[in-house]
């Protein structure tokens, strides 16, 4: 057989086997109960970056909160922060805003079916419209993301890095040819008819099925190939490479960065400072802070030139590591008493509970926990 005609009858095969394996297999996701492509995409943008089992909570309540576009589109900034805080990447809130006000004033409120349309939103790019279209419409839009090249560099035995630009060309090329497949999956399916019918999700299975199978079987370590529905058609497990499958190349090295926030306290209130925009974490609360670059500065020093007095006592609260894209931050925290609250401060006085209305970033929301333990 020519190696296309082999293409494609491997890719029917395994359009087929992926349709049936999803259809038994599927995770119930709470936005797997709904076609409405504005609750599809709030899940999708929520999904990038962050693992299911943190989103499901924040999607509950951001619908429950904010259950259409005209809602997202007028809902003030502190209530869509607030709804977010926990996810980081807050660039991403502000997006899904600018394009409900988008899709409010140029679409009369209702979300575009178009691909370019959706394309042309603020905040969705190839992968995310692709993942609407086909999820929402049925529509035969590829997808890839991380879960996806590596499901089908396994597959295919594919070993330059995926970054590369013909290589990430010809990984779209097989995801636009497996979803076109499983348009026409319907008729060459010899499934039951018991099964849902495939002639309106088809393309939506097909394009979820790659996601799942890279969360759940072809993961990044430790794939359970065992049990995986496509091993006899996948060319890694064919010739023991999964464990070297994508080949994503030299990672970038991880930069350590160290800073102290003060918790300064006067008469049960807390100086807290709203981050402007432009930078990370944008509109977000915080503890006022400094990078620590070279020798570790005198925090009453510190305190002195932030504030303008000399504080009254000093003493260490916490230590908050996490880490920022390609940053491993250490966050020190200090407790800081003032005798009264200074005129200089350059931000707002606030109790526990009022700070809580607000939204921190987690490393931030992790220091107020430890100032007020209760309902943090
Ligand atoms: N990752 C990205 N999109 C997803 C979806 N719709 N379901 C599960 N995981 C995903």
């Amino acid at each position: 057989m020519p190696d296309n005609s082999k293409l494609k009858t491997k890719n029917s095969k395994l359009v087929a086997t992926l349709l049936d394996w999803f259809a038994t297999n599927a995770r119930d996701l709470p936005w797997r109960r709904t076609r409405d492509p504005y609750a599809i995409w709030v899940s999708e943008i929520m999904l990038q970056q962050t693992q299911v089992k943190t989103v499901i909570p924040f999607w509950n309540r951001w619908m429950k909160e904010l259950p259409t576009i005209e809602a997202t589109a007028k809902a003030p900034s502190a209530k869509i922060h607030k709804l977010w805080e926990g996810l980081g990447y807050y660039t991403r809130v502000r997006n899904l805003q600018k394009a409900a006000q988008f899709i409010v004033e140029k679409h009369g409120g209702k979300f575009p079916e178009k691909f370019e349309d959706i394309l042309a939103l603020p905040g969705i790019g190839r992968y995310t419209a692709g993942a609407i279209c086909s999820i929402a419409f049925n529509q035969p839009t590829p997808i890839l993301d991380g879960n996806v090249i590596r499901v089908l560099t396994r597959l295919f035995g594919i070993g330059e890095n995926p970054k590369e630009k013909a290589t990430n060309a010809r990984l779209w090329q097989l995801a636009k040819d497996l979803v076109g497949r499983a348009k026409n999956a319907k008729e060459k399916s010899s499934s039951p008819p018991s099964r849902p019918s495939r002639d309106t999700d088809s393309c939506s299975h097909l394009n979820q099925s790659l996601m799942e199978l890279g969360a759940l079987i072809c993961t990044p370590r430790k794939a359970q190939c065992s049990i995986c529905p496509v091993k006899k058609l996948c060319a890694a497990f064919k010739e023991n490479r999964v464990d070297e499958l994508p080949n994503l190349g030299k990672r970038e090295t991880a930069t350590a960065r160290h800073f102290i926030a003060f918790a300064v306290e006067s008469n049960g209130r807390f100086l807290v400072c709203q981050r402007p925009s432009g930078v990370v974490n944008a509109q977000l609360w915080e503890f006022p802070n400094v990078e620590v670059t070279g020798t570790k500065p005198h925090a009453a020093a510190v305190i002195q030139k932030l504030v303008g007095v000399k504080p009254k006592k000093i003493q260490p609260l916490r230590t908050v590591k996490h880490s920022i894209t390609r940053y491993r931050i250490t966050l020190e925290a200090v407790a800081v008493s003032l005798q009264k609250i200074p005129a200089k401060n350059g931000g707002v006085w606030k109790t526990p509970a009022q700070m809580r209305q607000l939204a921190f970033p987690s490393a931030h929301r992790q220091i107020l926990a430890r100032l007020s333990p209760t309902n943090a």
